[in-house]
């Protein structure tokens, strides 16, 4: 999230300006970031990319480096995703591991409903396959209204107290400072635009028995957004993914314990593809 060593890559492609982060080389790997931050937040997986892989980290329609979003707006989640599949065909790439936190997560979900043939592997992070309830929506179109009337900051201060372990708020204000001013520092219209894709989005549960792809499921411990047991449920369900509980973390877990969370993705990779050939790219 610094924004230290590493640049933005951008490429414009369908008429459409995407910029991400591009770091290592090998079999690729996309991974989404979550609402309402931007791709700088894999900052601490892009710095230390596992050995024989390339990880992709794109910026979400209105975000990060493609704010203030020249339009036409996404309308769905399927938005988001069609811009990870310019992306993945402007480098030539055919298929990659595909994975995101949270709301990186539903439109991971977006992707496996468009094109599965496009995903090598899956990684969920702190994220749920379920749509929101009427209560969550009615919250979305409340943080809807207060950020088209006060901006950005009305997000950072509903949604701060939520994102982190008890922990982390506790004795890390440096970080909690940082990700707070990355949230103030979002475009207020993309926030709105990205609430309506998300209190809009379908339910995905039934997706998850056809799974057939490596998958690795990662939560925070103390992540009261997405619990555990909604992880654990995603686990029982799609067949072979392996669950990764990460102490000390609350729903940021890849900023909040970066080291456990890059342990968790090195041993996927360098487990879960041992058998395969190199995923084409
Ligand atoms: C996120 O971290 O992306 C959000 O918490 C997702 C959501 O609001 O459902």
């Amino acid at each position: 999230m610094r924004g230290v060593r590493l640049s933005r890559k951008e490429i414009t492609t369908d008429g459409r300006r995407l910029t991400y982060f591009d770091e290592g080389s090998g079999r690729p790997m996309v991974l989404l970031h979550a609402f309402p931050l931007d791709a700088s937040m894999w900052e601490p997986q892009l710095a230390a990319v596992p050995p024989g892989w390339r990880l992709l980290a794109p910026d979400v329609r209105g975000f990060g480096g493609t704010a203030p979003d020249p339009g036409p707006p996404a309308s769905s989640l399927d938005d988001y995703a069609a811009d990870v599949l310019r992306l993945l065909d402007a480098l030539g790439i055919d298929r990659a591991v595909v994975g995101g936190l949270s709301m990186g997560g539903y439109i991971t979900f977006a992707l496996l409903r468009r094109a599965p043939a496009r995903l090598a592997g899956l990684v969920l992070a702190d994220t749920r396959p379920g749509a929101d309830t009427a209560e969550g929506r009615e919250g979305r179109r409340k943080l809807q209204a207060a950020v088209a009337h006060e901006g950005a900051g009305a997000a950072a201060r509903s949604m701060l107290p939520k994102l982190f372990a008890s922990e982390t708020l506790r004795a890390r204000a440096g970080l909690v400072d940082e990700v707070r001013r990355s949230i103030e520092s979002a475009d207020p219209a993309a926030i709105i635009v990205a609430l309506d894709c998300m209190l809009h989005r379908p339910d995905s549960t039934g997706l998850l028995r056809s799974i057939r792809l490596p998958t690795l499921i990662i939560v925070g411990a103390e992540d009261g957004l997405t619990p555990p047991a909604e992880s654990e449920a995603m686990r029982e369900e799609i067949a072979g993914s392996t669950l990764v509980v990460v102490a000390g973390a609350g729903h940021l877990s890849n900023l909040e314990q970066p080291d456990r969370f890059n342990a968790a993705l090195g041993r996927f990779c360098a487990e879960a593809f041992r058998a395969e050939g190199s995923v084409r790219s």
